[in-house]
């Protein structure tokens, strides 16, 4: 989603370090770009619709400057286009800015009796034309800023640039991450610290409701109040968000490949033996866990609440964030709310959390990145150790989370007496040796190839499965839409013949899973179903089966349920990979999408 870079110095350097920033965070996603710098006294502004290479080119050539802010935008007001992208300049005031305002309509109106005038759709102008009026008004920053954060409705993280002050970015949040680089004789600015890191590994956190001034060599940060803060400066422990791709035409199948590896070094801490798993939170006080999360990582809690019930005898309910944040949502001191985020920094995600803090209940996460806005706001975190995760559709991050739930629900299990020992020590002996059951899985490429070339001129295909494998289909059907743009639906097995068995004609692309011994005859019973009505099936199984009638059958080992669901996952994954590159899609970085979605 949108990025945000600045940086101020006492050598002419800034331009390539606004760009590099801005190409690191381009992972994120966003669809046009922009920056803002001095030269010679004067603001210049450029901004492209498009990628940062475009920007680059459209910088004057030789441009040096000390001071600047730049932005990758992600649209949520108005149009894709040049004018609404980022910097907005009103009167004396220069902003890049990510989040939301939410009353800018209110806002618009109020300023334009004032005699303000507009030429962008954005939201973000309108807080430029408050700042500015706040600023013509009080002739004060601070009294501005303040009087700014009291008025404004929203998310925000903003980097500003004042006339006749050329010597300082400004900057001011709440509910969207900002963070402050420490360099020598250089600060920085950046929404993420990767997009700073090849500068500097110190940084300090911006919480909701502080603003701080950045000079080549100050920085302040002060509360709503104008109260100067003592923060901790803080050392970036993860790793550049720039990874290399390697020997792999994108990073989706580089991170898809490295699971084998990220599984194991997420829960390597707790597979050792039973007193190591014992190390995981105990859970056995929680009469329910609820776990609230958003796409990928609310399809990770639908796998975790199958364990949790079945094995742990814990009754799990799994919210979309977007859609907690405004239910009643029934929480006593008996409740666990678990948070699953790669990226830490979803919206709603972290609003929902916020929600249930306020409450004082009980609060557990689930996260990848660490000192991320969820994790820092959590009771207690368990990290997944999946590395830095660039292609926009998640894999490695997801196998993790699943990986983590499985042993915390195993965990679980055992503490309440639901499982034995032996079943136990044998499930542990399966995540050791994960690489004996994934390594096959991932190697059978040339059958996915197929299955990609079988579909990938196909309009509607359907995943269909039941229980664990319903979940399974869920996030197998999200991964082929984002990345191939096919459409497609994920339906429990036995409620397609509710209805939607309407959509199945000759040569529908039917996929299933069916991994559970108790139900797999029924989900194929299913695909029998729509066999018979032309359907061309494709079979996920651990199960021993021969039959002409699916189009192909894919075999995996046999294991217990709580490695089941990585094992399955990746047939889907690869094949919405080589879908996704027989269309010629820009897999990566799927249209409209962003990695970290940062606005509600
Ligand atoms: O960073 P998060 O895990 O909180 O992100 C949640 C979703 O936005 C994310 O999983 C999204 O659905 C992925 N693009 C799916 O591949």
């Amino acid at each position: 989603m949108c990025g945000i870079v600045g940086t101020v110095s006492d050598k002419n350097n800034i331009i390539p370090i606004l760009l590099d920033g801005l190409k690191t965070l381009e992972y994120r996603g966003y669809d046009s770009a922009g920056l803002s710098y001095l030269k010679d006294g004067n603001l210049i502004i450029n901004k492209v619709e498009g990628r940062v290479k475009a920007l680059e080119q459209k910088i004057e050539k030789n441009s040096i400057s000390h001071i600047g802010i730049a932005h990758t935008r992600w649209a949520t007001h108005g149009k894709v286009n040049e004018i609404n992208a980022h910097p907005h300049q009103v009167g004396k005031i220069t902003i890049v800015h990510n989040g939301i305002i939410e009353n800018y309509n209110k806002l618009k109106h109020k300023l334009k009796d004032k005699g303000y005038n507009f030429k962008s759709e954005s939201d973000t102008e309108i807080a430029a034309g408050l700042l500015d009026y706040y600023f013509k008004k009080y002739e004060n920053i601070d009294k501005t800023i303040q009087k700014f954060m009291k008025k404004v409705d929203g998310s925000y993280a903003i980097c500003m640039l004042l006339e006749n002050d050329p010597n300082t970015i400004y900057v001011i949040k709440k509910d969207s991450p900002l963070i402050i680089g420490q360099g020598k004789n250089e600060n920085y600015i950046a929404s993420d610290v990767p997009a700073i890191l090849k500068y500097t590994k110190n940084y300090y956190i911006l919480e909701d409701y502080e603003y701080g001034k950045i000079t080549k060599n100050n920085i302040k940060i002060y509360d709503k109040e104008g109260n100067i803060l003592k923060k901790q400066l803080k050392e970036y422990k993860g790793s550049s968000a720039t990874s290399d791709k390697g020997t792999y035409e994108h990073y989706m199948l580089k991170e898809i490949f490295e699971q084998n590896t990220t599984i194991r070094k997420t829960v390597n801490p707790y597979i050792n033996s039973i007193n190591d798993l014992l190390t995981l939170p105990d859970l056995t006080k929680y009469e329910r866990i609820d776990i609230i999360a958003c796409g990928t990582a609310m399809h990770a809690g639908l796998i975790a609440k199958y364990l949790f019930e079945q094995y742990s005898n814990t009754k799990c309910e799994v919210f979309l964030a977007s859609e907690y944040r405004y239910q009643n949502n029934f929480l006593n001191n008996k409740v666990l709310s678990i948070f699953i985020s790669q990226s830490g920094e979803t919206a709603d995600t972290l609003a929902a959390l916020k929600k249930v803090k306020e409450k004082n209940y009980d609060t557990l996460g689930i996260v990848n990145v660490k000192e991320s806005s969820i994790a820092r706001t959590l009771d207690k975190v368990l990290y997944t150790e999946a590395g830095t995760e660039i292609a926009v559709a998640s894999t490695k991050a997801y196998t993790a989370q699943i990986a983590l739930l499985s042993v915390l629900a195993l965990s679980t299990a055992y503490r309440k007496k639901q499982i034995k020992e032996e079943k136990v020590n044998k499930i542990l002996e399966e995540f050791r040796s994960i690489n004996q059951t994934i390594i096959p899985v991932l190697e059978n490429i040339k059958t996915y190839e197929n299955i990609a070339k079988e579909i990938y001129q196909k309009n509607d295909i359907f995943y269909i499965g039941r229980g664990l494998d319903y979940a399974l289909a869920m996030e197998g059907s999200l991964k082929l839409k984002e990345i191939s743009y096919i459409h497609s639906e994920a339906y429990a097995a036995g409620e397609l013949k509710h209805g939607t068995i309407s959509l199945i004609t000759k040569d529908t692309p039917v996929f299933a899973s069916a991994t559970n011994k108790i139900i797999n005859s029924k989900t194929i019973s299913n695909l029998k179903e729509v066999i018979s009505r032309g359907a061309k099936c494709y079979l996920i199984t651990d199960k021993d089966i021969e039959d002409e009638n699916f189009k192909q059958i894919i075999k995996i080992k046999k294991v217990s349920m709580f490695l089941k669901p990585i094992l399955t996952i990746i047939p889907y994954q690869l094949i919405a990979y080589y879908t996704a590159k027989l269309k010629g899609c820009d897999i990566d970085k799927p249209r409209n999408l962003a990695k970290s979605v940062t606005v509600e």
